[in-house]
Protein backbone atom coordinates (compact mmCIF):
# COMPACT_ATOMS: atom_id res chain seq x y z
CA UNK A 1 0.00 0.00 0.00
CA UNK A 2 2.66 2.48 0.94
CA UNK A 3 4.28 1.42 -2.08
CA UNK A 4 1.65 2.71 -4.38
CA UNK A 5 1.37 6.08 -2.48
CA UNK A 6 4.51 6.92 -3.30
CA UNK A 7 4.25 5.93 -7.12
CA UNK A 8 1.65 8.02 -6.66
CA UNK A 9 3.51 10.97 -5.28
CA UNK A 10 5.57 10.82 -8.58
CA UNK A 11 2.98 10.54 -11.02
CA UNK A 12 0.88 13.15 -9.52
CA UNK A 13 3.73 15.80 -10.70
CA UNK A 14 2.66 15.17 -14.58
CA UNK A 15 3.90 17.78 -16.46
CA UNK A 16 0.86 17.92 -19.13
CA UNK A 17 -1.23 18.88 -15.51
CA UNK A 18 0.19 22.82 -15.55
CA UNK A 19 -3.71 24.19 -15.53
CA UNK A 20 -3.01 27.80 -16.66
CA UNK A 21 -6.72 29.40 -17.04
CA UNK A 22 -5.81 33.29 -16.43
CA UNK A 23 -8.74 35.92 -15.36
CA UNK A 24 -9.22 37.19 -19.02
CA UNK A 25 -10.25 33.76 -20.44
CA UNK A 26 -12.38 33.50 -17.97
CA UNK A 27 -14.00 36.51 -18.72
CA UNK A 28 -13.93 35.40 -22.38
CA UNK A 29 -15.17 31.88 -21.82
CA UNK A 30 -18.45 33.57 -19.96
CA UNK A 31 -19.05 36.08 -23.14
CA UNK A 32 -19.29 33.29 -25.45
CA UNK A 33 -21.70 31.54 -23.20
CA UNK A 34 -23.91 34.97 -22.89
CA UNK A 35 -23.55 35.05 -26.77
CA UNK A 36 -24.82 31.36 -27.51
CA UNK A 37 -27.90 32.15 -25.40
CA UNK A 38 -29.08 34.92 -26.51
CA UNK A 39 -28.25 33.58 -30.18
CA UNK A 40 -29.63 30.71 -29.54
CA UNK A 41 -33.07 32.84 -27.97
CA UNK A 42 -33.33 34.53 -31.72
CA UNK A 43 -33.18 31.42 -33.66
CA UNK A 44 -36.17 30.47 -32.26
CA UNK A 45 -38.11 33.48 -34.07
CA UNK A 46 -36.75 32.95 -37.33
CA UNK A 47 -39.03 31.79 -40.10
CA UNK A 48 -36.54 30.96 -43.09
CA UNK A 49 -34.22 27.86 -43.68
CA UNK A 50 -31.59 29.63 -45.09
CA UNK A 51 -31.29 31.65 -42.46
CA UNK A 52 -31.59 29.28 -40.30
CA UNK A 53 -28.68 27.50 -41.15
CA UNK A 54 -26.32 30.56 -41.27
CA UNK A 55 -27.62 31.03 -37.54
CA UNK A 56 -26.60 27.51 -36.41
CA UNK A 57 -23.10 27.58 -38.00
CA UNK A 58 -22.10 30.76 -36.24
CA UNK A 59 -23.28 29.21 -32.84
CA UNK A 60 -21.08 25.98 -34.19
CA UNK A 61 -18.21 28.72 -34.86
CA UNK A 62 -19.01 30.85 -31.18
CA UNK A 63 -18.79 27.57 -28.97
CA UNK A 64 -15.99 25.85 -30.53
CA UNK A 65 -13.93 29.48 -30.00
CA UNK A 66 -15.25 29.23 -25.88
CA UNK A 67 -13.98 25.59 -25.50
CA UNK A 68 -10.85 25.60 -27.44
CA UNK A 69 -8.79 28.95 -26.84
CA UNK A 70 -5.61 28.38 -25.97
CA UNK A 71 -4.61 29.31 -22.46
CA UNK A 72 -2.75 32.12 -22.12
CA UNK A 73 0.08 32.67 -19.34
CA UNK A 74 0.57 36.08 -18.15
CA UNK A 75 2.26 36.87 -15.24
CA UNK A 76 2.39 40.13 -13.63
CA UNK A 77 5.49 41.23 -15.36
CA UNK A 78 2.96 40.92 -19.10
CA UNK A 79 5.24 38.53 -20.18
CA UNK A 80 3.39 35.59 -21.98
CA UNK A 81 5.63 32.66 -21.53
CA UNK A 82 3.73 29.40 -21.00
CA UNK A 83 6.55 27.34 -22.91
CA UNK A 84 9.43 28.64 -20.49
CA UNK A 85 6.94 28.14 -17.25
CA UNK A 86 6.42 24.68 -18.39
CA UNK A 87 9.86 24.10 -18.93
CA UNK A 88 10.77 25.16 -15.88
CA UNK A 89 8.09 22.93 -13.88
CA UNK A 90 9.59 20.13 -15.83
CA UNK A 91 13.28 20.99 -14.85
CA UNK A 92 11.60 21.23 -10.66
CA UNK A 93 10.14 18.39 -10.56
CA UNK A 94 12.47 16.26 -13.13
CA UNK A 95 16.13 17.71 -11.99
CA UNK A 96 17.45 14.63 -11.75
CA UNK A 97 16.68 13.58 -15.54
CA UNK A 98 18.80 17.09 -16.43
CA UNK A 99 21.64 17.54 -13.70
CA UNK A 100 21.53 14.39 -12.14
CA UNK A 101 24.25 11.53 -12.32
CA UNK A 102 23.17 10.65 -15.83
CA UNK A 103 21.58 13.82 -16.01
CA UNK A 104 21.29 15.05 -20.16
CA UNK A 105 22.13 18.69 -20.09
CA UNK A 106 25.04 17.86 -17.12
CA UNK A 107 26.22 15.72 -14.08
CA UNK A 108 26.64 18.60 -11.71
CA UNK A 109 23.74 17.78 -8.74
CA UNK A 110 23.42 14.27 -6.43
CA UNK A 111 20.16 13.32 -8.27
CA UNK A 112 17.71 14.56 -5.73
CA UNK A 113 15.25 16.70 -7.59
CA UNK A 114 13.97 20.53 -6.46
CA UNK A 115 10.00 18.37 -5.98
CA UNK A 116 11.48 16.01 -3.47
CA UNK A 117 11.83 18.85 -1.09
CA UNK A 118 9.68 21.71 -2.33
CA UNK A 119 6.58 19.43 -2.47
CA UNK A 120 4.22 18.90 -5.32
CA UNK A 121 6.69 21.16 -7.31
CA UNK A 122 6.84 24.14 -4.85
CA UNK A 123 2.81 24.51 -4.38
CA UNK A 124 1.93 22.72 -1.44
CA UNK A 125 1.00 24.56 1.42
CA UNK A 126 3.18 24.34 4.12
CA UNK A 127 5.31 21.97 2.11
CA UNK A 128 8.05 24.30 1.84
CA UNK A 129 6.68 25.80 -1.91
CA UNK A 130 7.49 28.68 -3.83
CA UNK A 131 4.56 31.05 -2.82
CA UNK A 132 6.61 34.01 -0.75
CA UNK A 133 9.27 34.08 -3.96
CA UNK A 134 7.54 36.31 -5.99
CA UNK A 135 6.22 38.52 -3.38
CA UNK A 136 9.95 38.83 -1.73
CA UNK A 137 12.56 38.36 -3.79
CA UNK A 138 15.58 40.04 -4.49
CA UNK A 139 15.54 39.55 -0.74
CA UNK A 140 18.84 40.30 2.15
CA UNK A 141 19.38 37.32 3.50
CA UNK A 142 21.69 36.56 7.05
CA UNK A 143 23.08 33.74 5.67
CA UNK A 144 25.34 35.28 2.46
CA UNK A 145 24.52 39.22 4.18
CA UNK A 146 23.65 40.59 0.83
CA UNK A 147 20.15 41.36 -1.12
CA UNK A 148 20.25 38.17 -3.25
CA UNK A 149 18.92 37.88 -6.25
CA UNK A 150 16.52 34.39 -6.92
CA UNK A 151 18.90 33.09 -9.46
CA UNK A 152 21.45 33.30 -6.71
CA UNK A 153 18.91 31.58 -3.98
CA UNK A 154 18.14 28.30 -6.78
CA UNK A 155 22.20 27.97 -7.19
CA UNK A 156 21.91 27.91 -3.48
CA UNK A 157 19.73 24.66 -3.49
CA UNK A 158 21.80 23.30 -6.37
CA UNK A 159 25.35 23.81 -4.19
CA UNK A 160 23.55 22.60 -0.78
CA UNK A 161 20.64 20.84 -1.45
CA UNK A 162 21.68 19.03 -4.53
CA UNK A 163 25.21 19.16 -2.93
CA UNK A 164 26.10 20.20 -6.87
CA UNK A 165 27.48 22.92 -8.94
CA UNK A 166 25.25 26.32 -9.88
CA UNK A 167 23.45 26.97 -13.32
CA UNK A 168 25.34 29.24 -15.46
CA UNK A 169 23.57 32.01 -16.80
CA UNK A 170 20.85 30.23 -19.62
CA UNK A 171 17.44 28.97 -20.81
CA UNK A 172 18.05 26.36 -17.75
CA UNK A 173 17.76 29.19 -14.97
CA UNK A 174 15.52 31.18 -16.55
CA UNK A 175 13.18 28.66 -16.91
CA UNK A 176 13.03 27.96 -13.21
CA UNK A 177 12.84 31.53 -12.21
CA UNK A 178 9.63 32.06 -14.81
CA UNK A 179 8.01 28.82 -12.77
CA UNK A 180 8.92 29.99 -9.40
CA UNK A 181 7.54 33.29 -10.18
CA UNK A 182 4.76 32.15 -11.63
CA UNK A 183 3.96 29.49 -8.46
CA UNK A 184 3.90 32.62 -6.23
CA UNK A 185 2.40 35.73 -8.23
CA UNK A 186 -0.86 35.97 -6.66
CA UNK A 187 0.97 37.11 -3.92
CA UNK A 188 1.63 40.75 -3.88
CA UNK A 189 4.95 42.37 -3.41
CA UNK A 190 6.52 42.19 -0.09
CA UNK A 191 3.67 40.31 1.15
CA UNK A 192 3.79 37.20 3.09
CA UNK A 193 2.48 34.25 2.25
CA UNK A 194 1.16 32.10 6.01
CA UNK A 195 2.00 28.88 4.08
CA UNK A 196 4.73 29.26 2.47
CA UNK A 197 8.89 28.18 4.09
CA UNK A 198 8.75 25.38 6.76
CA UNK A 199 6.54 26.28 9.62
CA UNK A 200 8.28 26.10 13.20
CA UNK A 201 7.60 23.77 15.86
CA UNK A 202 7.80 24.42 19.78
CA UNK A 203 10.58 23.75 21.04
CA UNK A 204 11.79 20.82 23.44
CA UNK A 205 12.58 21.25 26.68
CA UNK A 206 15.48 18.63 26.19
CA UNK A 207 18.07 18.11 23.79
CA UNK A 208 16.65 16.53 20.49
CA UNK A 209 17.87 12.97 20.45
CA UNK A 210 19.01 10.76 17.96
CA UNK A 211 18.42 7.43 19.76
CA UNK A 212 14.70 7.96 19.98
CA UNK A 213 14.34 9.03 16.55
CA UNK A 214 15.92 5.96 15.33
CA UNK A 215 12.94 3.91 16.67
CA UNK A 216 10.93 6.66 15.44
CA UNK A 217 12.54 6.11 11.82
CA UNK A 218 12.53 2.31 12.34
CA UNK A 219 8.36 2.46 12.25
CA UNK A 220 7.53 5.51 10.01
CA UNK A 221 10.37 5.87 7.24
CA UNK A 222 12.21 2.95 6.79
CA UNK A 223 10.28 1.54 4.00
CA UNK A 224 10.68 4.39 1.74
CA UNK A 225 13.87 5.97 2.63
CA UNK A 226 15.71 2.69 3.36
CA UNK A 227 17.81 1.17 6.20
CA UNK A 228 20.65 3.71 5.38
CA UNK A 229 18.76 6.34 4.28
CA UNK A 230 19.48 6.00 0.81
CA UNK A 231 16.54 6.08 -0.53
CA UNK A 232 15.79 3.78 -3.81
CA UNK A 233 15.64 4.43 -7.43
CA UNK A 234 13.03 4.23 -10.04
CA UNK A 235 13.45 1.24 -11.86
CA UNK A 236 10.85 2.20 -14.59
CA UNK A 237 12.88 5.36 -15.54
CA UNK A 238 16.66 3.48 -16.25
CA UNK A 239 17.24 5.17 -12.85
CA UNK A 240 17.31 8.10 -13.34
CA UNK A 241 16.05 9.68 -10.51
CA UNK A 242 15.31 8.68 -6.60
CA UNK A 243 11.56 6.97 -6.52
CA UNK A 244 12.42 7.67 -2.40
CA UNK A 245 14.86 10.16 -2.14
CA UNK A 246 18.00 10.13 0.47
CA UNK A 247 18.17 11.51 3.48
CA UNK A 248 21.47 10.75 4.79
CA UNK A 249 24.78 9.31 3.01
CA UNK A 250 27.08 10.61 0.05
CA UNK A 251 23.82 11.12 -2.56
CA UNK A 252 21.96 13.73 0.17
CA UNK A 253 22.03 17.38 0.77
CA UNK A 254 25.19 18.73 2.19
CA UNK A 255 25.68 20.09 5.81
CA UNK A 256 25.23 23.47 4.21
CA UNK A 257 21.84 23.03 3.40
CA UNK A 258 18.42 24.47 5.19
CA UNK A 259 17.69 20.48 5.24
CA UNK A 260 20.15 19.82 7.89
CA UNK A 261 19.33 22.48 10.40
CA UNK A 262 17.03 20.96 13.25
CA UNK A 263 14.14 23.79 13.16
CA UNK A 264 13.67 23.09 9.58
CA UNK A 265 14.10 19.63 9.19
CA UNK A 266 11.52 18.98 12.19
CA UNK A 267 9.04 21.35 10.71
CA UNK A 268 9.38 20.07 7.27
CA UNK A 269 8.91 16.41 8.55
CA UNK A 270 5.90 16.80 11.00
CA UNK A 271 3.90 18.47 8.35
CA UNK A 272 4.67 16.43 5.35
CA UNK A 273 5.97 13.11 6.47
CA UNK A 274 4.81 9.62 5.68
CA UNK A 275 4.50 11.26 2.45
CA UNK A 276 1.21 11.27 1.48
CA UNK A 277 -0.36 10.87 4.93
CA UNK A 278 0.68 13.67 6.75
CA UNK A 279 -0.45 17.20 6.45
CA UNK A 280 -0.41 20.41 8.28
CA UNK A 281 -4.00 19.52 9.72
CA UNK A 282 -3.40 16.03 10.38
CA UNK A 283 0.42 14.97 11.34
CA UNK A 284 1.56 11.71 11.56
CA UNK A 285 4.32 11.94 14.46
CA UNK A 286 4.31 14.06 17.12
CA UNK A 287 6.55 17.16 17.50
CA UNK A 288 8.86 15.25 19.93
CA UNK A 289 9.24 12.22 17.46
CA UNK A 290 9.74 14.96 15.14
CA UNK A 291 12.35 16.23 16.49
CA UNK A 292 13.73 13.00 17.58
CA UNK A 293 13.47 11.62 14.27
CA UNK A 294 15.50 14.85 12.49
CA UNK A 295 18.12 14.54 14.97
CA UNK A 296 18.65 10.86 13.97
CA UNK A 297 18.94 11.82 10.35
CA UNK A 298 21.34 14.28 10.85
CA UNK A 299 23.39 12.64 12.97
CA UNK A 300 23.79 10.07 10.58
CA UNK A 301 26.81 11.25 8.02
CA UNK A 302 26.03 14.12 5.09
CA UNK A 303 28.74 15.41 2.61
CA UNK A 304 30.93 17.92 4.15
CA UNK A 305 30.48 21.14 2.63
CA UNK A 306 31.08 24.84 3.60
CA UNK A 307 30.93 27.99 2.37
CA UNK A 308 33.93 30.29 4.13
CA UNK A 309 31.40 33.06 2.68
CA UNK A 310 28.16 32.07 5.32
CA UNK A 311 27.32 33.98 7.75
CA UNK A 312 29.63 36.52 7.65
CA UNK A 313 27.59 38.43 10.84
CA UNK A 314 27.92 35.72 13.89
CA UNK A 315 25.46 37.26 15.69
CA UNK A 316 22.45 36.43 13.43
CA UNK A 317 23.72 32.86 12.64
CA UNK A 318 20.50 30.82 13.51
CA UNK A 319 20.56 28.93 17.02
CA UNK A 320 20.58 25.70 14.93
CA UNK A 321 22.97 26.39 13.33
CA UNK A 322 25.97 23.37 14.06
CA UNK A 323 29.59 24.98 12.90
CA UNK A 324 31.58 27.05 14.89
CA UNK A 325 32.24 29.95 15.62
CA UNK A 326 29.63 31.12 17.79
CA UNK A 327 29.41 34.45 19.40
CA UNK A 328 27.81 32.48 22.41
CA UNK A 329 29.73 29.92 24.38
CA UNK A 330 27.69 27.30 22.93
CA UNK A 331 29.08 24.29 22.06
CA UNK A 332 28.41 22.76 18.41
CA UNK A 333 26.68 19.72 20.02
CA UNK A 334 24.68 22.09 21.50
CA UNK A 335 23.86 24.16 18.50
CA UNK A 336 22.90 21.05 16.10
CA UNK A 337 20.48 19.25 18.59
CA UNK A 338 19.29 21.66 21.61
CA UNK A 339 17.80 22.73 23.94
CA UNK A 340 17.34 26.01 21.93
CA UNK A 341 16.22 28.23 24.63
CA UNK A 342 19.05 29.22 26.82
CA UNK A 343 21.34 29.94 23.35
CA UNK A 344 18.30 32.15 21.96
CA UNK A 345 18.02 34.40 25.49
CA UNK A 346 21.99 34.45 25.61
CA UNK A 347 21.44 36.84 22.48
CA UNK A 348 18.76 39.32 24.01
CA UNK A 349 21.18 40.50 26.28
C1 LIG B 1 17.06 18.66 0.33
C2 LIG B 1 15.91 19.55 0.24
C3 LIG B 1 15.89 20.59 -0.85
C4 LIG B 1 16.03 20.41 -2.20
C5 LIG B 1 16.29 19.12 -2.95
C6 LIG B 1 15.88 21.72 -2.80
N1 LIG B 1 15.63 22.66 -1.85
FE1 LIG B 1 15.23 24.64 -2.15
N2 LIG B 1 15.04 24.90 -0.14
C7 LIG B 1 15.16 23.93 0.81
C8 LIG B 1 15.03 24.52 2.13
C9 LIG B 1 15.11 23.77 3.44
C10 LIG B 1 14.80 25.90 1.92
C11 LIG B 1 14.64 27.00 2.98
C12 LIG B 1 13.29 27.03 3.55
C13 LIG B 1 13.21 28.01 4.71
O1 LIG B 1 14.24 28.53 5.13
O2 LIG B 1 12.08 28.26 5.17
C14 LIG B 1 14.81 26.10 0.48
C15 LIG B 1 14.57 27.34 -0.13
C16 LIG B 1 14.48 27.54 -1.49
C17 LIG B 1 14.09 28.78 -2.11
C18 LIG B 1 13.68 30.06 -1.38
C19 LIG B 1 12.26 29.95 -0.91
C20 LIG B 1 11.79 31.16 -0.15
O3 LIG B 1 10.58 31.23 0.12
O4 LIG B 1 12.60 32.01 0.21
C21 LIG B 1 14.12 28.59 -3.47
C22 LIG B 1 13.79 29.58 -4.54
C23 LIG B 1 14.56 27.21 -3.69
N3 LIG B 1 14.76 26.61 -2.46
C24 LIG B 1 14.72 26.63 -4.93
C25 LIG B 1 15.12 25.31 -5.11
C26 LIG B 1 15.39 24.74 -6.41
C27 LIG B 1 15.23 25.45 -7.74
C28 LIG B 1 15.77 23.45 -6.19
C29 LIG B 1 16.22 22.42 -7.21
C30 LIG B 1 17.34 22.83 -8.04
C31 LIG B 1 15.73 23.21 -4.76
N4 LIG B 1 15.35 24.36 -4.15
C32 LIG B 1 16.00 21.98 -4.16
C33 LIG B 1 15.38 22.58 0.59
C34 LIG B 1 15.62 22.01 -0.64
C1 LIG C 1 5.37 6.33 1.61
C2 LIG C 1 6.79 6.50 1.51
C3 LIG C 1 7.42 7.48 2.48
C4 LIG C 1 7.44 7.41 3.85
C5 LIG C 1 6.84 6.35 4.74
C6 LIG C 1 8.24 8.54 4.29
N1 LIG C 1 8.66 9.27 3.22
FE1 LIG C 1 9.85 10.91 3.28
N2 LIG C 1 9.64 11.11 1.28
C7 LIG C 1 8.97 10.25 0.46
C8 LIG C 1 8.97 10.78 -0.89
C9 LIG C 1 8.37 10.10 -2.13
C10 LIG C 1 9.63 12.01 -0.83
C11 LIG C 1 9.81 12.99 -1.97
C12 LIG C 1 8.51 13.74 -2.15
C13 LIG C 1 8.24 14.20 -3.56
O1 LIG C 1 9.13 14.14 -4.42
O2 LIG C 1 7.06 14.58 -3.81
C14 LIG C 1 10.07 12.18 0.55
C15 LIG C 1 10.81 13.28 1.01
C16 LIG C 1 11.37 13.36 2.28
C17 LIG C 1 12.29 14.38 2.72
C18 LIG C 1 12.87 15.51 1.88
C19 LIG C 1 13.79 15.01 0.81
C20 LIG C 1 15.06 14.39 1.30
O3 LIG C 1 15.36 13.29 0.81
O4 LIG C 1 15.77 14.96 2.13
C21 LIG C 1 12.57 14.14 4.04
C22 LIG C 1 13.49 14.92 4.93
C23 LIG C 1 11.79 12.98 4.42
N3 LIG C 1 11.07 12.52 3.33
C24 LIG C 1 11.79 12.42 5.69
C25 LIG C 1 10.93 11.39 6.07
C26 LIG C 1 10.81 10.92 7.43
C27 LIG C 1 11.61 11.41 8.61
C28 LIG C 1 9.87 9.92 7.42
C29 LIG C 1 9.31 9.16 8.58
C30 LIG C 1 8.68 9.96 9.60
C31 LIG C 1 9.43 9.77 6.04
N4 LIG C 1 10.10 10.68 5.25
C32 LIG C 1 8.51 8.82 5.61
C33 LIG C 1 8.39 9.05 0.80
C34 LIG C 1 8.18 8.65 2.09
Amino acid sequence: MLQDVAELSVRKHNISDLSIINSAELRFRFFCFIFIHLFHFFYLYINDNLMKIQYLSLLFLLFSCSKNQEPIVQNQTGNQNHELIAYGKDLIVSTSKYFGPKGSISQTSNGMNCTNCHLEAGTKDYGNNYKAVFSGYPKFRERSGTKESLEKRINDCFERSLNGSPLKKGKELEAMKAYINYAGENIPKNEASETSGIPKLNLLNRAANPEKGALVYEKNCVQCHGKNGEGSLASGNSGNYFLYPPLWGKDSFNVSAGLYRIRNLSGFIRFNMPDNVATYQKPVLSEEEAWDVAAYIISRPHPEKFFKEDWPNLKTKPADYAFKPFADPFSEERHKYGPFQDILASRKK
